[in-house]
């Protein structure tokens, strides 16, 4: 797929005007802006409501169309690890800012990151605090340091109003001039469940079918799609293959955009018609309840789908 019709890029706000909701927030934000500088700040809610694209927004309103060169994004749980991240940061915080006074360092799931990551991190920030601002995402404040959340003005961005979905989901019908009656709005709303990614997502897969939306498409495209994919990634996972049913689970959560606990679903659906023996579906929905308690306490998805896929791959070649 050409990447410029990607709908979640094609749609991501430029501008704070144009962010969904969050009105508080952006007011915050505009007042930094209108001064010129920023604090350092932590950006805390769940995926889909806008973290990184009111970074990048606020971004390009202090730095016009010099943005991309004084702005970084890095994810801070990348399997590259801290000391990476901390070596590309210090690379790109000792040159100098172009045209502005300081650089923007994104840093994304911060709460994936250990104690001990985390007071690294903060002594990073305190080293290039003339020169770089951060502002670091996460899901759950609650894991980050208190020395990190003190030197942060904190956000909190919630789950989106079914009014703040519609208004998204608006934008995009008039954009692509699609067809939708008031079921099918509702039916986007419910599904989207306060997550413009899902949102869009959604209304593109629905979309591909044709200019005029339905109830039942919209329901029904989805559930397949992630049914039918969901089920590839086990079997892959089962056939011993890691890391190509790791990726293809990755590609999955962005590009339907599947949040941990929806994917822990779809293989709930998918174990049962799936075509192995009765002892290995058995075995996987054991796990399964396992892995769906430990991310409903909050443990990082991402990592826990991958524990469950290498639980998976071990099972496939024990069968
Ligand atoms: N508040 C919003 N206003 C308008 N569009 C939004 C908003 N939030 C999300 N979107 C849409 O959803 C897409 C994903 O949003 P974004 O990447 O900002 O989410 P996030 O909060 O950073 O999520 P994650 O925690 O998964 O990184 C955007 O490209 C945009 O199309
Ligand atoms: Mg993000």
């Amino acid at each position: 797929m050409d990447l410029s019709e990607v709908w979640t890029e094609k749609y991501r706000p430029r501008s704070l005007s144009d962010v969904v909701g969050h009105a508080e927030i952006v007011a915050r934000l505009r007042g930094f802006v209108e001064s010129g500088s920023i604090p350092h700040m932590l950006f805390a809610g769940p995926a889909g409501t806008g973290k990184t694209t009111t970074a990048i927004a606020v971004s390009r309103e202090l730095f016009g169309d010099q943005w991309r060169y004084n702005f970084l994004e890095k994810n801070a749980s990348d399997e590259r690890g801290i000391d990476v991240v901390r070596s590309t940061i210090k690379n790109f915080a000792r040159t100098k800012a172009i045209g502005t006074a300081f650089k923007i360092i994104f840093l994304d799931e911060c709460d994936a990151l250990t104690r001990d990551a985390q007071n690294a991190l903060r002594r990073t920030m305190e080293n290039y605090s003339l020169t770089c601002r951060f502002i670091l995402s996460c899901n759950y404040s609650s894991r980050i340091i208190d020395p990190i959340q003190s030197r942060c003005a904190v956000f909190r961005f919630a789950r989106l109003t079914p009014d703040g979905v519609k208004k998204m989901a608006e934008r995009i019908r008039d954009g692509e001039n699609l067809k939708m009656g008031d079921k099918a709005m509702a039916a986007v709303v419910d599904l989207s469940r306060g997550d413009l990614r899902r949102t869009v997502n959604v209304l593109q897969a629905s979309a591909a079918l044709g200019k005029e939306i339905t109830e039942d498409e919209v329901y029904q495209i989805t559930s397949e799609l992630k049914g039918g994919e969901v089920r590839d990634v086990l079997t892959t996972a089962l056939e011993g293959d890691f890391l190509v049913a790791r990726g293809k689970l990755q590609d999955l959560m962005i590009t339907r955009g599947m949040a941990g606990e929806d994917v822990v679903r779809a293989i709930h659906r998918a174990v049962l018609v799936l075509d192995v023996a009765e002892e290995t579906k058995v075995t996987i929905l054991d796990r399964l309840g396992e892995y769906e308690f430990r991310m409903a306490e909050g443990a990082n998805e991402y990592i826990q789908l991958d524990a469950l896929l290498a639980n998976l791959t071990i099972l496939g070649k024990r069968s």
